[in-house]
């Protein structure tokens, strides 16, 4: 029996502000109708004051380590997909890592675009098989409000904030990630970028003036590359798993456009109900969008122990990736004791005070050094 990583926890997390299409109608030349029958959706999150890419991270990794019930001080590696992070520098990684009190975890960042969540939670399902960590959080989380131009209809009616996370683990049993595919073709990087900010144009009054900080996209042969690239990949996965169509319980897709979605079905020759949406309440939300279907998936009860999960994606970059997952634990979870409920409250608490302490202790011996 061989080492694999099999996922033991998962969690999500949307804001509570709700932006309808009507509501987009009011904002740009755009309607509820031309929105609905071109992209599938009906409405999307959007953050909060206060809420970013690491606090929505925190919020979907909690969850997901109440259903693995699992100590944040067991978790040894912790990535975060997205392209809205809350810095350049430092990772959101470390952030979440901080908020978690995941003292014992090394914590990175992941940029694939919407298929940023796969590459992560294909990285870690490989390092656990090799044996480096047991545990680990791969989390992709997304403020996609913060880089979207809100006077451009042909881009802002499609995306949506929010955060989904899993825990991995490694099991000597049957089951877990079983295969990935990743792959990447930068000569398409110019479909969907974000302009300005980086070393190439730093930030300037110019790159403001010219709006260079939102995402430009050219919508058209970004829907070209998906309806290939989502069907292929899905199949390469499960040749590399040894497995066939015939063999997938759910097609967990990048919720990008309902019109992609039935494409690969179609493509596929499977069925339209083996292929889960909900595009319709959360628009794109980037590397968020896969766990967060995940989680719904699961808590909808459209997978039972023993299914075979392909998740797959495709974005920015570009990149796609894929992952075939034997389903092992059984649902729905066990619920948690109230006392394990309490101790989850009390540690980020104390997580909290914990941060601050070590904060005021190096701005009081930074201070020291300056005197
Ligand atoms: N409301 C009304 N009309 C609109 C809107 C809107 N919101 N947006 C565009 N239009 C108009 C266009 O101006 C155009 O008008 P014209 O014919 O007079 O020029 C017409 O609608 C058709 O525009 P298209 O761009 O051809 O519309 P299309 O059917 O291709 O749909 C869409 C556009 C929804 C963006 C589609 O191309 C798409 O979904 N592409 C893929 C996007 C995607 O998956 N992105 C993934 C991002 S992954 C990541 O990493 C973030």
């Amino acid at each position: 029996m061989s080492r694999t990583a099999h996922i033991v926890g998962w969690g999500k997390y949307v804001p509570s502000r709700v932006l309808t299409n009507d509501d987009l109608a009011r904002m740009v030349d755009t309607s509820d109708e031309w929105i609905r029958t071109r992209t599938g959706i009906v409405e999307r999150h959007i953050v909060n004051e206060g809420e970013t890419t690491a606090s929505m991270a925190v919020r979907a990794a909690r969850e997901a380590l109440q259903v693995a019930n699992m100590k944040p001080a067991d978790v040894e590696l912790i990535i975060v997909a997205t392209v809205t992070p809350d810095h350049v520098f430092p990772s959101t990684a470390c952030l979440v890592q901080d908020a978690l009190g995941a003292t014992r975890a090394a914590a990175f960042d992941l940029s694939a675009g919407c298929a940023g969540f796969i590459y992560g939670l294909s990285v870690a399902a490989d390092l656990i098989a090799g044996g480096a960590y047991k545990n680990a959080l791969v989390i992709g989380s997304e403020t996609l409000s913060c880089i979207t131009d809100w006077s451009d209809r042909a881009t802002c009616v499609l995306f949506g904030d929010g955060a989904g996370a899993v825990v991995l683990q490694a099991n000597d049993a049957d089951g877990g990630v079983l295969a990935s595919i990743l792959g990447a073709d930068g000569s398409g990087g110019g479909l969907l970028y974000l302009p300005a900010g980086g070393s190439r144009l730093p930030t300037s009054h110019e790159t403001v003036d010219q709006r260079l900080h939102y995402l430009q996209m050219k919508g058209r042969e970004v829907f070209r590359f998906a309806v290939e690239i989502m069907p292929e990949a899905t199949r390469d996965v499960l040749k590399k798993a040894g497995l066939t169509l015939a063999d997938m319980s759910i097609l967990i897709p990048h919720q990008a456009n309902q019109r992609i979605i039935e494409s690969a079905a179609r493509a596929l020759g499977v069925p339209q109900d083996v292929v889960y949406s909900n595009v319709a309440r959360y628009g794109n939300t980037s590397a968020a969008s896969i766990p967060i279907a995940l989680c719904e998936a699961v808590e909808e009860g459209r997978i039972k122990r023993g299914d075979l999960v392909v998740c797959v994606g495709f974005g920015a970059g570009l990149t796609w990736g894929a992952s075939a997952i034997r389903w092992s634990v059984p649902l729905p979870p066990a619920p948690l004791s109230r006392w394990k409920k309490a101790w989850y409250q009390l540690h980020y608490r104390y997580v909290a005070i914990r941060s601050l302490v070590r904060r005021f202790i190096r701005w009081f011996f930074a201070r020291g050094v300056e005197e």
